[in-house]
């Protein structure tokens, strides 16, 4: 997939994380993320790869079923939900998808999720794509995602042939790795000096 085929994907050009590769390192030593789980990562890279889009119909789906979850994409003035963002945002989404199994941990990867969690909070939503919508994603949701978003995706996983015992060591990866990201992406949303 080109990179700069995606509108407002700027991994790579995106300022510097506040957060250290050291207490990146802290941090995946605390959600027991191993050398093992990288491997397991990039063993999903390829089983995953084509099935990028499937993977979003299920997620878009669940965001699309729940109102008080579409309304993040929804237009701040008519409250309804804004196609042209959602489809911007899904590009970027399923290029995540290859990036989080790619399982690159070094300082590029470290500044593009801060401005991951900056495009979900009240700082940056909304400008990457020059939308009009609603300002921040309520914190609360972030860490509630990281269930149906890892459970989902389980089935797609095991679609390839591999063993029971594979199929979970790569989902266990995923788990710890959205969960590490989803710490990351917290930092804008809490209280100078307490993060
Ligand atoms: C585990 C939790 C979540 C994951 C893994 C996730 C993943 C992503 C990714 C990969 C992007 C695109 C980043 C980029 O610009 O390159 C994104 C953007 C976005 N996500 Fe999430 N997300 C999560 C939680 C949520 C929640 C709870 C909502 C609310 C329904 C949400 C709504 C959005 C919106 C509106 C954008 C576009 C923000 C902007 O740039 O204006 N996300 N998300």
């Amino acid at each position: 997939m080109q990179t700069s085929a995606i509108p407002g994907y700027t991994y790579g050009s995106v300022p510097r994380s506040p957060i250290t590769l050291d207490d990146l390192a802290k941090l995946q030593e605390a959600v027991l993320f191993t050398e093992d789980d990288v491997a397991a990562l990039r063993q999903s890279y390829d089983v995953l790869a084509d099935q990028v889009e499937d993977i979003l119909d299920v997620w878009y789906g669940f965001v699309a079923s729940h109102p008080h979850l579409v309304h993040y994409f929804s237009n701040a003035r008519t409250g309804e939900p804004d196609a042209a963002y959602l489809a911007a945002v899904r590009k970027r989404f399923g290029r995540w998808i290859l990036d989080t199994a790619a399982a690159n941990y070094d300082q590029a990867w470290l500044d593009y999720q801060d401005e991951i969690g900056r495009r979900h909070h009240r700082s940056a939503k909304n400008t990457t794509d020059h939308v009009d919508s609603v300002p921040n994603i309520s914190f609360r949701y972030l860490p509630a995602f990281i269930y149906p978003i890892t459970a989902t995706l389980k089935p797609f996983l095991a679609k390839k042939g591999h063993s029971a015992e594979e199929v979970e060591r790569m989902h266990q990866a995923w788990l710890k790795s959205v969960i590490l990201q989803v710490a990351l992406w917290s930092r804008p949303y809490v209280k100078e000096g307490d993060y």
